[in-house]
């Protein structure tokens, strides 16, 4: 699986997959169950089944996360063979741990990556000592969730530069991606601090790159492109 590092988007809308990907900005999808439901998915799991593959053949060899949907450990490893199935390009979103603090995860995680192949995005992690866990339980991508962290009245960039440290320290292949975006400058503070992967709604995308002054220069440029135009009839 390519593993290329840069911004993931963070949808599960076909059209903004198609556009972001055509612009040759992203690196990645990253989508979980909230985000699938926001954007339309219904139809239980031919509806899931179809929307991901249609992403993952978007997008491959570009990396695509799908998330399990239960915290049942047999469950979550059928679902983890069946999302792998569907595209060489998948990989399998895992809960750091469950809803009461549940700690077998994390034994799933590194079954996953050792015994069955199937590469892991541990997510819904909120510091740096999670993140050391799942990276050395062996998982290909460690999620951070650095908006959440902010909420809290922590802050993400001290938690991203103490896990870039520690990964580095103990030579970890685990990528960082840090996800939960909410302003267009978390993504260059994040990579900054030490991301190697920053997941981004599309929204974030078009405030970074589109300025109102660029506009209006490029407005200039057009404008006086004209009129040059009408001062050499000739030139086309
Ligand atoms: C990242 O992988 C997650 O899908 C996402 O960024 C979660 O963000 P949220 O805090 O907006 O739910």
């Amino acid at each position: 699986m390519t593993t290329l590092c840069g911004m993931f988007l963070d949808t599960g809308n076909l059209e903004e997959v198609r556009k972001y990907h055509a612009l040759g900005i992203i690196r990645g999808v990253t989508t979980n169950p909230t985000i699938l439901h926001k954007d339309g998915v219904q139809g239980g799991w031919e509806a899931v089944e179809q929307r991901i593959r249609e992403i993952a053949r978007l997008v491959h060899p570009l990396p695509v996360s799908v998330e399990v949907t239960t915290n049942e450990p047999e469950e979550m490893l059928e679902q983890a063979r069946t999302f792998t199935a569907w595209s060489p390009n998948i990989n399998v979103k895992i809960p750091i741990h469950g809803p009461e603090g549940g700690t077998d995860n994390l034994r799933l995680v590194h079954a996953l990556e050792v015994e069955h192949d199937i590469r892991v995005n541990v997510t819904a992690m909120m510091s740096a000592q999670q993140c050391l866990l799942a990276a050395h339980a062996g998982a290909s991508y460690v999620s951070l969730f650095g908006g959440r962290v902010n909420n809290m009245g922590y802050n993400a960039c001290g938690e991203i530069r103490r896990l870039r440290g520690l990964l580095d320290a103990f030579d970890s292949p685990a990528k960082i991606i840090v996800g939960s975006t909410r302003e267009a400058l978390n993504i260059i503070e994040w990579f900054e601090a030490g991301a190697d992967i920053v997941t981004a709604v599309p929204s974030l995308l078009e405030t970074m790159l589109v300025h109102p002054y660029s506009k209006e220069t490029v407005r200039m440029f057009l404008e006086d492109g004209a009129k040059l135009q009408r001062l050499l009839p000739s030139a086309r």
